[in-house]
Formats: structure tokens, C-alpha cells, sequence
């Protein structure tokens, strides 16, 4: 299987790259390719308003990597890992971008929609977070937008690490160990076995010896 790491921070030594790296050391251990990217070599603009942006063929009209990295990395991709820090109580606006500008590419005036809303779903999703804060609702509103956003796009959030830090490497030192939790979702980020259930979802009474 194929995973794509995500690196949604400006420092590319900061503690979300940390989370991002042991992920990808962790979904390599399991036997899975992967591939480590960061969107400041990507994403440059956020979405326009796609009616005066578009080129007349219907492509995206903003001169950056994003349709690169959408087409060559994130489609064909099988998993995707999304390391940002928290801003605001929410995803760097480099990741917000690259969420938004999706927009653009699975409108069918875009030449190559088809192939982007073919590729989208079935990814499974694992999401990590860098932040200062502790408490849970710091994290508690970015989560809930990763949950709704792959539910949207029919693919599987399988898991969420949030590791405690601030200044460069900080992360490392948070007792909760979030490094070794991030790596560990990493090998299990193609096994992990999600339930989501309505009332009437046929299921046995428990959820593993069925498994
Ligand atoms: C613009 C900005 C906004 C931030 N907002 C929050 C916040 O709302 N809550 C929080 O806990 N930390 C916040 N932080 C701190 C970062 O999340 C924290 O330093 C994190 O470890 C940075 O991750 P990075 O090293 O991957 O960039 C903010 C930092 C910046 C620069």
C-alpha cells in the first residue's frame, strides 16, 4: 500500500514534522511505501473564486505545485497522514488551502475532476496535531473538522495522535509520548479496524472475537 505524509507546517523542523516522521518510520516498519512531502513546496495560493480564475480549458488558473502534488501524491495515494500544528484551534492555513482548493479540482468544469472524485474516497486518514495546549478542547474542534471532512469525502479517519509542545523538538519531551503513539499509527495505519454503526447495522456483540 501506498501512504502520503503530509507536513502542514512552515518549520520544517518543528514538532508536527517530528509526529510526520515517526508516522512515516512507523508505516515503513509495517512493509508500506510512503512518501514525505511538505506543502510549502506545493501550496503558495489559496482558492479564488474559480469563475475569474479558471483557465479557459477549466484548469486551476493559481501558478503553484498544488496540482502536482493533488494528481501525482495525494490521489494515488492509499493513506494519508496530515501533520499540522494548531493555529487558532484549528489546521495551518497551508492545510486549510490544500482542504479548500480541492474545491476547484472536483468541479466538473476542471478537465481532470473525474479522476480526482474517482480517487478521492475509500483513503483511510490519519491526522496528527502539534499544539501548546493540553486540554482537550483545544483540539476538540480541529478534530471534530477532520472527522466531518473525510465523512464528506467517504474515507476513514483511523486515528488522531496530539502531541504537547511548543518550541522546536518541544514534543519530544511530552510524557504522553506522542512520538511513539504517532509511529504506532503509522504500522497500523492499513490494519486499524474502524466501527461506525447506525442502530440497525448488522453486528455481532462483540466488536474483536468477530473480527
Ligand atoms: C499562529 C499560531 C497560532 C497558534 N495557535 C495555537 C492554539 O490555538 N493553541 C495551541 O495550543 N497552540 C497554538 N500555537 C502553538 C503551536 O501549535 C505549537 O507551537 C506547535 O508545537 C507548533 O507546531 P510546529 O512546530 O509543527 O509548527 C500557535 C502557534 C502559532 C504560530
Amino acid at each position: 500500500m501506498r501512504g502520503l505524509v503530509l507536513k502542514a507546517s512552515p518549520r520544517r523542523d518543528g514538532n508536527s514534522a517530528l509526529l510526520a516522521d515517526a508516522a512515516a518510520a512507523g508505516v515503513r516498519e509495517a512493509g508500506h511505501e510512503v512518501t514525505v512531502l511538505h506543502l510549502d513546496d506545493f501550496v503558495e495560493g489559496m482558492l479564488r473564486d474559480c469563475r475569474t480564475c479558471r483557465h479557459d480549458d477549466g484548469a486551476c488558473g493559481i501558478p503553484d505545485g498544488y496540482e502536482r502534488l493533488l494528481t501525482e501524491h495525494l490521489v494515488p495515494a492509499d493513506a494519508l497522514v496530515l501533520a499540522t500544528p494548531l493555529y487558532w484551534y484549528g489546521m495551518s492555513a497551508r492545510l486549510k488551502s490544500t482542504v479548500d482548493r480541492l474545491f476547484c479540482f472536483m468541479s466538473e468544469d476542471h478537465p481532470g475532476s473525474a479522476a480526482v472524485l474517482a480517487g478521492l474516497p475509500g483513503k483511510r486518514v490519519a491526522v496528527l496535531i502539534a499544539c501548546e495546549e493540553s486540554y482537550r478542547g483545544a483540539t476538540l474542534g480541529l478534530q471534530g473538522q477532520f472527522q466531518e471532512l473525510t465523512r464528506y469525502l467517504r474515507q476513514d479517519l483511523v486515528g488522531v495522535v496530539v502531541g504537547i509542545g511548543n518550541s522546536r523538538g518541544d514534543v519530544r519531551h511530552d510524557p504522553g509520548d506522542p512520538l511513539r503513539a504517532a509511529a504506532d499509527l503509522g504500522r497500523r495505519l492499513f490494519d486499524l479496524r474502524i466501527t461506525d454503526y447506525r442502530f440497525d447495522t448488522p453486528r455481532d456483540n462483540a466488536v474483536w472475537s468477530a473480527g
